[in-house]
């Protein structure tokens, strides 16, 4: 005789209601990055599309920057915090080991939600989206609030010619819950461990404290990339896991209105949409340009922007594709809410 172990029952379809974005007040222009990296407005621009990025000041914290954004995703969604019953937060720059900042923010949002961080570097806000999705078709929540966050100017050596011109800070946040019909495609996604090394914290924790017998650097742990290979990665295999989620998704390219990959630099952008062959039709987002790149939170920034520019209407089909640090990847199809 077994004990019943009651199976939950979620919503037939889960869908993205709402996105907001947080962009740090504070605009820093490529001369204000060129003389201590030896570089040029021009080189920048023309190697990575960067004119501007947004790097948070000292008020600006990730809690700080995550709630703000998502507000305006409850708000939008036409909810309440207490009707959130998931956090999940995707962030590499929390510099508290633990606990999770995400039940900071949901104490701070006004909900005993539950709340969780996940580590997936630049393709963490897709990989929330489909957990999240899966949760309000399984039962386990109803509505989940998913956030990207960044502040990566803490991680940042601004003298290192291969970063420091890229990354910067902000949140974006979608909120996803119960739908009639199908808003979020199944998720490609995977990894490849065997690179990595290409995007990484340069020193772990004991090598920054050290030891009595052998000294610690005592400097915070800086993100340091091999952008060379990275870029190749990127331009090419990411382009075929495009292409398999629209397959899985049961749409053709011809089907697409927008695409939203990770703002990782504007070559990488191009290359991709080259390589899928996207139809001239498709939106891309671009919000690399002025924003640089926010690693978990540059997908969310960027559709937000779409959606409040117009260029991404409600109903609109989406693929979404991050990748980053790991190496790791996910990308899905989405109903623009
Ligand atoms: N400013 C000016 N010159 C620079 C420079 C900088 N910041 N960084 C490198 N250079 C120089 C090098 O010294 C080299 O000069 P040389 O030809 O005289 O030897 C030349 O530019 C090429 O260097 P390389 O390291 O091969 O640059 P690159 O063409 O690979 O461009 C990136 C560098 C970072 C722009 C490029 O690799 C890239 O975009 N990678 C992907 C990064 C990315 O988006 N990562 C995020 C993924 S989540």
């Amino acid at each position: 005789m077994g004990t019943p172990l009651s199976a939950s029952t979620g919503a037939p379809h889960a869908a993205i209601l709402g996105v907001g974005a947080y962009r740090p007040v504070r605009v820093v222009p490529n001369a204000d990055v060129v003389d201590a990296i030896d570089s040029s407005d021009e080189w920048i621009q023309q190697r990575s599309g960067i004119k501007t990025r947004r790097w948070a000041g000292p008020e600006e914290s990730v809690q700080m920057m995550s709630v703000e954004a998502s507000r305006i995703a409850l708000e939008r969604a036409g909810l309440d915090a207490g009707q959130i019953d998931c956090v999940v937060v995707a962030t590499v720059s929390h510099l508290l080991q633990t606990p999770a900042v995400a039940t900071a923010i949901a104490h701070e949002l006004g909900t005993d939600a539950a709340a969780f961080d996940i580590s997936a570097a630049c393709s963490g806000f897709c990989h929330g989206i489909s957990m999240a999705s899966d949760f309000v078709r399984a039962g386990s929540a109803q509505h989940v609030l998913v956030i990207g966050v960044e502040r990566l100017t803490d991680i940042l050596d601004l003298t290192d010619r291969g970063t420091a011109f890229i990354f910067a800070d902000g949140a974006g946040a979608a909120v996803v819950g119960p739908s009639d019909t199908p808003g979020i495609g199944p998720v490609v996604w995977g990894s490849d461990g065997e690179q990595f090394d290409l995007i990484r914290q340069r020193e772990d924790w004991r090598d920054v404290v050290g030891s009595p017998e052998r000294p610690g650097s005592g400097v915070m742990p800086h993100l340091v990339m091999q952008g060379n290979p990275v870029f190749r990665w990127a331009s090419f295999a990411m382009a075929k896991i495009g292409q398999q989620a629209i397959d899985r998704a049961g749409i053709t390219l011809d089907d697409l209105d927008v695409f939203v990959p990770h703002q990782a630099n504007m070559r990488i952008i191009d290359a991709m949409a080259r390589s899928m062959k996207l139809p001239s039709h498709v939106r891309i987002a671009r919000d690399v340009a002025d924003q640089g790149n926010t690693s978990a939170a540059s997908v969310p920034l960027a559709l937000e922007r779409m959606i409040a520019e117009g260029d991404a209407r409600s109903g609109d089909t989406a693929l979404l594709i991050a990748f980053g640090a790991g190496l790791s990847y996910a990308a899905q199809v989405v109903t623009v809410p």
